[in-house]
């Protein structure tokens, strides 16, 4: 089949090289002519594990291209996913200023070469429910004709940063939201090679599964939620929610992904679709309790080891002035450069703001924490500095935080990083990760804290 991506953010760019890797003719397009340029020469703009390999073949059998054209790739293509970012409006509700002026690029592209033939426009950016029909609007207006000329087709994404590539071309299950046969057929055999397993591709009207993709988000980030606060509970009444996880865990209807307490759920989805599900919801005049305790419980927990910190190193104002504090991780979850709402970049944050100087050290996430702290300095009377390895951080540090639970974190020489950190007294370790058990972390002279779990 013919493809076009419009868009090479996280989910266009996965997309269109896996659906190049499966034997498509892809072409991505985008506005950004330097993102263009790099990709062309063969240079991937985002890391994810796993992704280079098939972008590499792609390119090598021209399966894949790029370009900042849209009637280029629009011309041959049977399907064109819309992959375009939808940030967040002021109000939390999702903006689609991207999606709708593409999608009016495209209706006047369409009318003006009716030779171009039908086309199913895609949504592939998660954009609230109702998007679909904007988009079939927008190009309706042309004088196009949907059903006819064109199809809009609602078609959310559930990969995971980290391990995109294995979701997308291995899914759990695709969701096809149109009252299109035709668009339906077509989507169902492009769909048809990543589900040879046996798992299902759903079609429904576009509003079902536009909300499939916000209540799955949402769902999942309760779950965290759910969990951390059963940490917290567990913290004072001296009970271990890694124990409380297991023992749930095992119910299956309860399932045991997704169960992990920790300092708050970050990154690009979450957050925002949390965020725009409850704004949409009181648009409706309804109003979607849990999800505001959602989002509140979740600002907490990202700061929730600040008070002990400060309890365990602060002055008589509470304040960190002249303490080190080391912080092993950046990315909002490990396997990822994205730094985008990491509970990491909240710490930093307090602790710059209460006057500490911070060192720290992510695998991947660097150079994506020094251009978001550009963007949004840091306030504050402390220092952020980098260091070259977890060691290095770690080395002279009054307390040390792990932020990101990167495997390299799980089984470091605890006994060189006790050493080497400041004081004579016993270390302080707080765990957001609940990587480290608390018996030998005490055994090995440490003062450590984790999340619900008695140390
Ligand atoms: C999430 C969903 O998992 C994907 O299905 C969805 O497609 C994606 O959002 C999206 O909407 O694009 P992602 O944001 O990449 O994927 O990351 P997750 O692996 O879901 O982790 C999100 C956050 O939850 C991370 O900060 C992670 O540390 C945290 N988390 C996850 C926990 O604190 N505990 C857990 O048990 C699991």
């Amino acid at each position: 089949m013919n493809i076009a991506v419009v868009g090479t953010g996280y989910v266009g760019l996965v997309s269109g090289v896996c659906f190049a890797e499966m034997g498509n003719e892809v072409t991505c397009v985008d506005i950004d002519a330097r993102k263009v340029e790099s990709l062309r020469d063969g240079r991937l703009t985002i890391y994810e594990p796993g992704l280079e390999v098939y972008f590499d073949r792609g390119r090598r059998e021209n399966r894949l291209r790029f370009t900042t054209d849209l009637a280029e790739a629009l011309a041959p293509a049977d399907v064109v996913f819309l992959a375009l970012p939808t940030p967040p409006a002021e109000d939390g509700s999702a903006d689609l200023q991207y999606v709708l002026g593409v999608a009016d690029d495209i209706g006047e592209l369409l009318a003006a070469h009716p030779d171009w033939g039908y086309k199913v426009l895609v949504d592939k950016s998660t954009v609230p429910v109702g998007t679909a029909r904007r988009v079939t609007a927008a190009v309706g207006a042309y004088g196009l004709e949907a059903g006819k000329h064109f199809d809009v087709v609602s078609n959310p994404e559930f990969l995971r940063e980290g391990v995109a590539v294995d979701d997308f071309m291995k899914p759990e299950r695709v969701v096809v939201g149109t009252d299109s046969e035709r668009a339906a057929e077509l989507m169902t055999r492009l769909y048809e090679p990543f589900v040879r397993s046996g798992n299902p591709i759903l079609v429904m009207d576009e509003a079902s599964a536009e909300m499939t993709k916000y209540a799955a988000n949402a769902m999942l980030a309760t779950k965290i939620t759910f969990m951390n606060e059963v940490a917290n509970l567990c913290d004072r009444v001296g009970a271990d929610v890694d124990k409380v996880r297991r023992g749930i865990g095992t119910d299956s209807r309860i399932g045991p992904k997704f169960l992990y307490a920790g300092i708050g759920f970050g990154g690009s989805c979450f957050p925002k679709d949390v965020q725009a599900l409850h704004r949409t919801a009181r648009e409706e005049g309804y109003s979607f309790e849990i999800l505001d305790a959602v989002l509140r419980v979740n600002d907490e927990q990202r700061k929730s080891m600040v008070p002990h910190i400060v309890d365990a190193l602060g002055d008589n104002d509470g304040r960190l002035d002249g303490k080190t504090i080391a912080v092993w991780g950046l990315a909002f979850k490990p396997h990822t450069d994205d730094v985008r709402e990491a509970p990491a970049h909240v710490l930093i944050r307090e602790f710059v703001g209460l006057g500490a100087d911070v060192v720290a050290f992510d695998p991947e996430a660097v150079e994506t924490t020094r251009a978001a702290f550009e963007r949004e300095p840091l306030g504050g009377t402390g220092s952020l500095s980098y260091a070259e390895t977890a060691y290095d951080a770690a080395a002279g540090a009054d307390a040390l935080v792990v932020a990101t639970e990167w495997p390299e974190f799980r089984r470091p020489d605890l006994a060189r990083v006790r050493q080497s950190m400041a004081g004579d007294g016993a270390p302080l370790v707080f765990d957001g990760r609940n990587v480290f058990d608390p018996k030998h972390m005490a055994g090995l002279g440490f003062t450590y804290r984790s999340v619900g779990r008695p140390s």
